[in-house]
């Protein structure tokens, strides 16, 4: 059954271990005091969590830089605080997907070290080489302004070794058959520790073609594949989760026609066109991206998201849409970064306006795919732009309005705790918004405990239902003979709009019929069928179509698998 795939339907939580709780006093979080805080995620409602790198690394790009894939790094714990904590995380019901970063090593790994060592070693092929300075070597660059070229020279190897991003972050040659081996060989063996799939990273950059000779670098979209087949003959629930930031007309190829690839992909366009619709109150991208977006293998699923630990990367708008989200979100220089996106967090972005968050969170849990929430922002966590590059909004979690917020007894956390200011742990953190039953944090909670009620956004299909106003999206889900309807006002001003739910044949009736899931304002169609509302400055509506006894009338099988493709 298709609805045995249990990250359609998932609501995942991002947090990396170093930065969430530090149980022995170090300043640096563990696996220990992360497993304490398994009860928080679990009153949250969360049902899995993507743990960001934790592996044995030099730590110069926050752990995407691994020394050793089959050790955790000694500052968060031992393999056994790890397999702990996989253990109390599964007997909460709670799964857990770590990152994979096998596009490159820190150029510390072993691996690495070898091959600069021995021309003869078995790793010299492990990674990409060129006798001379590649032609291209100044262009692709992924943090530009940054990082100054895609290919530097080893004193050492007496050669140009090529690296995608940072010159610590040599890349792997991951055509060779050994390397492939090598990130199988890494899949099985967290698979085995109780993980149930992962992130991956920089997914185009692995499968594409590298040397100093490619000028286009082509994608292997076989690999994936492979990478698929693999872990589900370890382990048949297992997923991958692809971090590719790529255009609508390759999805397909990352999802696989016949769904045999990824399983899930971050939606990169639709996040991106959300943040234009926020800042110009205009849904028409977003709607576009919506639809652009909407084929995929009936098992595959989006992730989507709001903010991640990277930068806000806009580069898929146009010039034009672009400069209205920095307008609006990262006005001053220091907020951007990479000439191309913000590196913010969600909070200070919409001036701590709940209303706006509310609205923007309202967004991640019904836009379709499973939501994927940020550390933090749960609670409204700022970030604190004194830190270089994406470190501003990586900040540890605040708890309480105890000393460094709850996160550690040490004086001296590894990245300070934000402190003062509107987003200072004294008055953002976890504890006291428990007290408050209208706090951002009850409020995530609630939304969460009725998202996983609303079924239909993970498993159903969906409709973008026109209005003439481009302020206001509107868009119902169908599934198994029930349908829910969302409403979102993107504007700063109240609107009104007029619609009709869309069903026809035996289904009109129940069209006329919208209960409010969160609010007691339902709404009845007028004679002609057409709904009418008004709805109040960044307003949003969850209605269930027809009425409350839509379980009653709940059908136990889908429609078939490929209607939902093309
Ligand atoms: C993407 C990750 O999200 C980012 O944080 C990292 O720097 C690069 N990949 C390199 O691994
Ligand atoms: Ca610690």
């Amino acid at each position: 059954m298709i609805n045995d795939l249990w990250y359609k339907n998932a609501i995942l939580y991002c947090l990396s271990v170093g930065t969430y709780m530090d149980a022995n006093g170090d300043g640096i979080g563990d696996f220990t005091g992360l497993m304490r805080r398994l009860d928080y995620l679990h009153g949250l409602g969360i049902t899995a969590i993507w743990l960001m790198p934790f592996q044995v690394s030099p730590q110069r790009d926050d752990g995407y830089d691994v020394a050793d894939y089959y050790g955790v790094d000694p500052r968060y714990g031992t393999l056994g605080d790890f397999v702990e904590f996989t253990h109390a995380a599964e007997q909460r019901g709670i799964r857990v997907l770590i990152d994979l970063v096998v596009n490159h090593t820190s150029n510390e790994h072993p691996w690495f070290k070898e091959a600069r060592r021995d021309p003869h070693s078995k790793y010299r092929d492990w990674y990409v080489w060129s006798k001379k300075k590649p032609a291209n070597a100044n262009t692709g660059m992924v943090f530009p302004g940054v990082q100054k070229s895609t290919w530097s020279y080893d004193e050492q190897a007496k050669a140009w070794y090529f690296h995608r991003f940072y010159e610590f972050q040599p890349d792997l040659n991951t055509s060779h058959p050994e390397v492939q081996a090598e990130i199988l060989k890494i899949m099985g063996f967290w698979i085995q520790l109780g993980v149930s799939g992962f992130r991956m990273d920089a997914v185009p950059f692995i499968i594409a073609t590298k040397g100093p000779d490619v000028r286009k670098p082509e994608e292997q979209y076989d690999m994936l594949r492979m990478f698929r087949e693999f872990l589900q003959w370890r382990q048949g629930d297992a997923i991958v989760l692809a971090e590719a930031n790529v255009l609508p007309d390759t999805d397909m190829e990352y999802f696989g026609d016949d769904g045999d690839r990824m399983h899930m992909m971050f939606n990169f366009q639709v996040n991106q066109h959300l943040f234009y619709a926020l800042a110009a109150a205009d849904t028409r991208p977003l709607v576009k991206a919506l639809k652009a977006t909407k084929p995929r293998p009936a098992t595959a699923q989006w992730g989507l998201f709001l903010r991640n630990h990277d930068e806000l990367d806009l580069g898929r708008l146009t010039e034009e849409e672009r400069q209205i989200v920095f307008a609006a979100f990262g006005p001053k220089k220091e907020m951007q970064l990479y000439d191309r996106g913000i590196r913010r967090r969600l909070a200070p972005m919409l001036d701590g306006d709940q209303r706006r968050l509310e609205l923007a969170y309202s967004l991640l849990f019904t836009l379709p795919g499973t939501p994927v929430i940020r550390y933090g922002d749960e609670i409204g966590m700022g970030d604190d732009l004194s830190l270089p590059e994406r470190n501003c909004a990586r900040t540890p979690m605040q708890w309480s309005n105890e000393p460094q917020g709850g996160f550690t007894k040490s004086e001296k956390p590894r990245l300070p705790v934000i402190s003062g200011g509107p987003y200072g742990y004294e008055h953002i953190n976890a504890a006291i918004q428990r007290r408050h039953p209208e706090s951002m944090l009850n409020w995530t909670e609630r939304i969460i405990r009725m998202r996983k009620e609303v079924p239909e956004v993970g498993w159903g299909d969906f409709t973008v239902i026109p209005t003439r106003d481009p302020a206001v999206l509107v868009m119902r889900y169908d599934w198994r003979n029930n349908w829910v309807l969302f409403v979102h006002n993107f504007d700063a001003k109240p609107r009104e709009v007029t619609f009709s739910v869309g069903l026809d044949g035996d289904n009109a009736g129940y069209g006329k019929q919208l209960v409010n899931l969160l609010a007691e304002d339902h709404s009845r169609a007028d004679d002609s069928g057409k709904h009418r509302l008004i709805i109040e400055a960044y307003g949003y509506r969850w209605y269930r179509v027809g009425g409350l006894d839509y379980l009653l009338r709940r059908t136990e099988v889908d429609a078939p698998l490929h209607a939902k493709t093309g």
